[in-house]
């Protein structure tokens, strides 16, 4: 199967992550009928820098015509706020990510990682947050009205709703999860009343999920009182920004979140949640375990490879047993002989080798 990888490496931290994401495609090349070709797409701040252009029209090409995107991230504290955000939307809108996918997992050996208390988490963290990513705020209606007022409109449009609730019931259904949650505030938002209707709507062609609705305050405060009840949640553009970070917090550190930016129809992005991380940039030090879920995620979402998404998973999860990155290096790991501290290329290495020595059989 040969695929054509795009590759955003973008600023700081981005092009240390991506090479370990590289890594684990390319030994996964080497055990499987699997052929992948890269092409670079530089976005970004050192883009912006060089040739006045964040988002090159060469690059969009680029990612356009690849069966999918692997990125870093991007953003300098050198350059002009909104230069390379503004990039990101763009990609955005123009391959019409529609689905933001945000798995959040609390991997048994960094239970120590976790805020909350043992026995809250005791049953573990595993959720998947839907995000609406074209729509409501984000969709840049409105502006200064005068010296004392601003207006952000909050745009809701049939379309828009129903193929985001379509996708995490379809999501549900095949992974076969027994509940779907909408995230919205009906109590007081006529755009929510219109959600809510969609959702029940559409909810009926999938009798056998259970469909239960929150307001987003109260499942805020449910997130952190039973996360372990909590696994498949629809939501829009906003309230998934927020609920997301928020779920994602509870595992620990930015450097273990993976996402999707997903056209079901089209070409889809993978990519970190963490941004450019300047703070560490050059230094090796960064933790690739985000980038690397991030190819897990291509594979199930879209390879729709389940077995070498869940291989990759478990090689993680291996992983972590015996070796962390500094962001995850806690005073439990430092006080645990068994436990020692690595940098980012020797992250991806051990990864890596558990997935060889899975294939290889
Ligand atoms: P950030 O995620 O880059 O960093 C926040 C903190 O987490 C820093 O202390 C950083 O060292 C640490 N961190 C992040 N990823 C890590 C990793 N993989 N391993 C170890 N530690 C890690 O967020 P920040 O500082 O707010 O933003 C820095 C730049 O990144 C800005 O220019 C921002 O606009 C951009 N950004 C880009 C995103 C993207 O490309 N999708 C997303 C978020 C921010
Ligand atoms: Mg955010």
């Amino acid at each position: 199967m040969k695929k054509q990888i795009a590759l955003v490496k973008g600023d700081g931290i981005g092009p240390e992550v991506v090479n370990e994401g590289i890594k684990v495609l390319k030994t996964i090349e080497k055990y499987t009928d699997y052929s992948f070709e890269f092409k670079d797409a530089p976005m970004g701040g050192e883009v912006w820098k060089n040739c006045g252009e964040s988002l090159p029209q060469t690059s969009l090409n680029i990612m356009a015509q690849s069966d999918t995107i692997l990125f870093g991230a991007v953003g300098l504290p050198d350059i002009p706020q909104g230069v390379a955000e503004k990039a990101i939307l763009k990609v955005r809108q123009d391959l019409d990510l529609y689905v933001n996918l945000r798995p959040v997992k609390l991997y048994p050996s960094l239970h120590d990682m976790c805020p909350l208390k043992p026995e809250i988490v005791e049953n573990g963290i595993d959720i998947a947050v839907f995000r609406e990513n074209t729509e409501s705020v984000y969709a840049q209606i409105g502006g200064i009205v005068n010296q004392e007022t601003a207006v952000n409109s909050m745009v809701y449009t049939r379309k828009g709703v129903s193929r985001i609730i379509e996708y995490a019931f379809e999501y549900v259904s095949r992974n076969k999860f027994d509940e779907l949650i909408s995230v919205d505030k009906a109590n007081v938002l006529t755009v929510s009343q219109f959600w809510r209707q969609i959702y029940q709507s559409i909810g009926k062609k999938y009798p056998s999920i259970k469909q239960t609705s929150y307001y987003v305050d109260a499942f805020c405060q449910w997130l952190i009182r039973a996360p372990s009840s909590i696994h498949t949640v629809v939501t829009e553009n906003m309230f998934g920004d927020i609920v997301s970070d928020e779920a994602a917090y509870l595992v620990g550190s930015l450097g273990m979140g993976a996402s999707g930016n997903i056209n079901p129809n089209g070409v889809s992005m993978y990519e970190p949640i963490h941004g450019s991380a300047p703070d560490i940039a050059g230094q090796g030090i960064a933790n690739p375990i985000g980038t690397i879920l991030s190819v897990k995620m291509m594979f199930e979402e879209s390879f729709q490879d389940a077995y070498l998404g869940e291989m990759i998973d478990k090689s993680v999860e291996i992983a972590l047993e015996k070796i962390r990155t500094i962001d995850i290096y806690s005073k439990y790991a430092q006080n645990n002989s068994q436990i020692n501290r690595v940098n980012c290329t020797e992250m991806g290495d051990a990864v890596c080798i558990q997935i060889k020595s899975v294939l290889k059989k």
